[in-house]
């Protein structure tokens, strides 16, 4: 067994992303070797628990661990479950050299990924992503969140992972909403850097569709080869890693403002629309290209229009009042072409408007 793997170049903290099928031995052999002796604290969620508790004994196995189930959800990303995580660690006597694993999804990811950055100042995590948002986006680069009441990810740490565990076969069982959630960042990846995965997308579907497919591996892994190289040029987003914003500006006003109704991929595949859209119309993206971006939207499921309760008004004051507006400017993410996007932070709000209530229109 050799795994494909890519590495995020980030000095010191550099680390491997694996991907494959069944790679738990050697997950316990990299672990074997890198923590000899210690406990490793797995931290997951009650769903997974459920499906994937056979797995989880099979991925440690001869190596001492215990296991946290948290509630499932967005709506547990809070506090009050990272003090959960905080007791599991103490009462586990974990120390500076323990090692946490988050083995689950997003939510998971990012609250064992910030007690870990926080607790006695910062202990090693490893990230097994079980959801297809989670293996193309979440679990690579280091961003961990909490949510507050006054709104997401307002607590949050860079804590780079020490190696990320990727096994495809895991989506099989996903909801096909939740798998769609991730083809939208899959399609955000493949237009903003990536013109094979493009491709990829167009001639694969089929295939892509099925869990522990080579063609759904090859997805993934490019995804997470495109991340790594945003992230070893920008880790902490002082410039270039906000190009992985692309499509997230249109789309974080329709989730606030439908309260979460309208979930993050659906409202990126809208947002990326409306980049594109604004783009042909400033005639720097052709539009035989953003209908073949309507075509794969189309092809996953994904919405394209915007939702008629939302009129372009409160869209664009949603945006305005985003706390990722930066000295109260719009920094917008446009499509140049496949694989090519530009920051642009002098836009007008017209443009954009007229772009918004074309895409309701027609
Ligand atoms: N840190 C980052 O860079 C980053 C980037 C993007 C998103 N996020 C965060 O990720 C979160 C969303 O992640 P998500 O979409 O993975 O959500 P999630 O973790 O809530 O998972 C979605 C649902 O699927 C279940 N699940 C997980 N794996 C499963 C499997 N293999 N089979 C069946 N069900 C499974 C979960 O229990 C949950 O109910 C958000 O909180 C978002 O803010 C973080
Ligand atoms: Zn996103």
């Amino acid at each position: 067994l050799n795994p494909e793997t890519v590495t995020v170049l980030l000095g010191d903290r550099s680390y491997d992303i694996f991907f494959g099928r069944e790679i738990y031995s050697l997950f316990q052999e990299w672990i074997c070797r890198f923590y000899p002796g210690g406990t490793v604290h797995v931290v997951t969620d009650r769903n997974v628990a459920s499906i994937y508790g056979g797995d989880i004994q099979r991925w440690l196995a001869g190596i001492p661990h215990d296991v946290l189930a948290l509630p499932p959800g967005e709506e547990h990303k809070n506090f009050d479950t990272v003090r959960e995580i905080y007791g599991f660690l103490a009462r586990g006597d974990a120390g500076r050299d323990s090692l946490v694993v988050a083995f689950g999804g997003g939510v998971v990811g990012d609250l064992a990924g910030f007690a870990a950055a926080t607790y006695l100042r910062g202990i090693s995590c490893i990230q097994v992503p079980t959801t297809l948002l989670s293996q193309v986006d979440s679990s690579v680069g280091g961003k961990t969140g909490v949510d507050l009441p006054e709104g997401k990810n307002l607590l949050g740490a860079f804590h780079q992972p020490t190696a990320v565990w990727i096994d495809p076969q895991f989506v099989e069982t996903l909801p096909p909403r939740e798998f769609r959630q991730g083809m939208a960042e899959v399609i955000k990846m493949a237009l903003l850097g990536d013109e094979d995965l493009w491709s990829h997308l167009q001639d694969h579907a089929r295939e892509i569709k099925q869990a522990g497919s080579a063609a759904l591996t090859h997805t993934i892994a490019s995804c997470c080869r495109l991340k790594a190289s945003v992230v070893a040029a920008d880790e902490k987003e002082a410039g270039h890693r906000r190009v992985l914003n692309l499509g997230h500006t249109v789309g974080h006003a329709l989730e606030r403002l439908s309260d979460y109704q309208i979930l993050h991929g659906d409202a990126v595949a809208i947002g990326l629309n409306s980049a594109a859209r604004l783009a042909v119309r400033l005639g720097w993206f052709s539009r035989e290209t953003l209908m073949r971006l309507e075509e794969l939207c189309r092809e996953w499921q994904l919405p394209t229009r915007l939702p008629p309760e939302f009129t372009p008004d409160a869209i664009l004051s949603a945006i305005k009042s985003d706390k990722k507006c930066l000295d109260g400017k719009l920094h917008f993410i446009l499509p140049l072409r496949i694989g090519a996007v530009i920051e642009r932070s002098d836009l007008d709000m017209e443009e954009l408007k007229r772009v918004l209530q074309e895409q309701q229109g027609s």
